[in-house]
């Protein structure tokens, strides 16, 4: 997971591992403007909530480089802005990058060139901060498991270093678990319609030398019932400021499962992914995308031709099903909207 770089930032260039020919090609991409970062975020060839903000933050850098000397720089960036935003809905961290460079975006309208040093030292910022941010959470969230030592962890998406800056949230837990040797092994969800659990977080656990399974989404509920598990760790793409949590397709039933199974349910994420601007999980974002992500398989049909499909890509987790919200601010026991204030706010 350590050795994984899924975003690299080359001063004129951003470069993002291709994460939809994983694992099969390491491909990267090269992007020069907006639009192309852009495209990348809504075309999944970079995905994972931290890491779709960190690439819209180097976008912005990338728009004030390429800024015309004749054109309005106010109107250039804030188009830039809104082209960006536009990419995905869900993932709050899109929204929360983007308005953190505000500042610097507002010094490049009014002083021009000069100013893209500053633009670019906070995109990187805001990089360097989520891997710490990780690291962190790694910690917090093994002690949770600390607590009841030598079992099994399940875990759906991917949450690692393609998700983010680099270390993982929820498989930055699972990676500092395993180093404290407080887990035994890892269930892997494949993550249907995208795999994102089968192609990048297999692979990742495969290059970290975790033990690890892969299973079928439709088996959580037995591998639960065999009494090997002791947490469901997952990530986030908004949490509302009373802990209800959108997150990947499939995470709400998992914390349904786990709640009948007496498995406790954990979702590990930066404090950019807390929305505060939102009393609960009714007012998030659902992104649906293309029914071809479902009756298709990178090409390959899997259902009978013409079949409609409805794809809803994020569902979201009520509070009160969750055990722990981990953040790199502290841990959330039991989430409801004063312990998420007190404690991320
Ligand atoms: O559609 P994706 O692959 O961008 O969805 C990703 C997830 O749902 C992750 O679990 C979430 O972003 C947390 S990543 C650290």
């Amino acid at each position: 997971m350590s050795n994984c770089v899924a975003i690299e930032w080359l001063g004129e260039e951003l470069r993002l591992l291709d994460q939809r020919v994983l694992p099969e090609a390491t491909l990267m991409i090269s992007c020069r403007n907006a639009t192309e970062v852009t495209e990348a975020i809504r075309g999944m060839v970079v995905r994972g909530a931290p890491a779709i903000g960190i690439s819209a933050a180097y976008g912005l850098v990338l728009a004030a480089r390429g800024c015309p000397e004749s054109a309005d720089r106010g109107k250039w960036m804030s188009d830039a802005r809104d082209l960006l935003a536009a990419s995905r809905p869900t993932a709050v961290n899109l929204f929360w990058a983007l308005d953190r460079m505000q500042d610097a975006v507002a010094a490049f309208v009014n002083n021009g060139s000069a100013a893209i040093a500053g633009l670019e030292a906070e995109a990187v910022k805001i990089h360097q901060e989520d891997v710490l941010a990780n690291e962190t959470m790694g910690e917090l969230g093994a002690d949770l498991i600390a607590d009841r030592p030598g079992m099994a962890v399940l875990t759906h998406c991917n949450t690692g270093s393609l998700a983010t800056g680099g270390y993982g949230t929820a498989l930055g837990v699972i990676r500092s678990a395993w180093q404290r040797e407080l887990i035994t092994r890892v269930y892997a969800d494949e993550t249907r319609p995208w795999f994102q659990g089968a192609r990048l977080t297999a692979w990742e656990l495969q290059q970290e030398g975790i033990e690890a399974r892969l299973i079928a989404d439709s088996a959580a509920a037995h591998v639960m019932a065999t009494g090997e598990v002791s947490w469901v760790i997952v990530g986030a793409d908004r949490i509302a400021s009373n802990g209800d949590t959108a997150n990947k397709i499939g995470t709400y039933g998992l914390a349904v499962l786990a709640r009948y199974h007496k498995v406790r349910f954990m979702v590990v994420a930066p404090s950019g992914t807390v929305d505060f601007d939102i009393p609960d999980g009714r007012a998030i974002p659902i992104e649906e995308r293309g029914g071809e992500e479902v009756t298709h398989f990178r090409g390959q049909a899997i259902a009978p031709p013409d079949m409609r499909a409805y794809n809803p890509v994020f569902d979201v987790t009520p509070a009160h099903l969750i055990d722990a919200i981990v953040t790199e601010k502290g841990v959330v026991l039991k989430p409801d909207a004063d312990k998420m204030r007190a404690i991320i706010a």
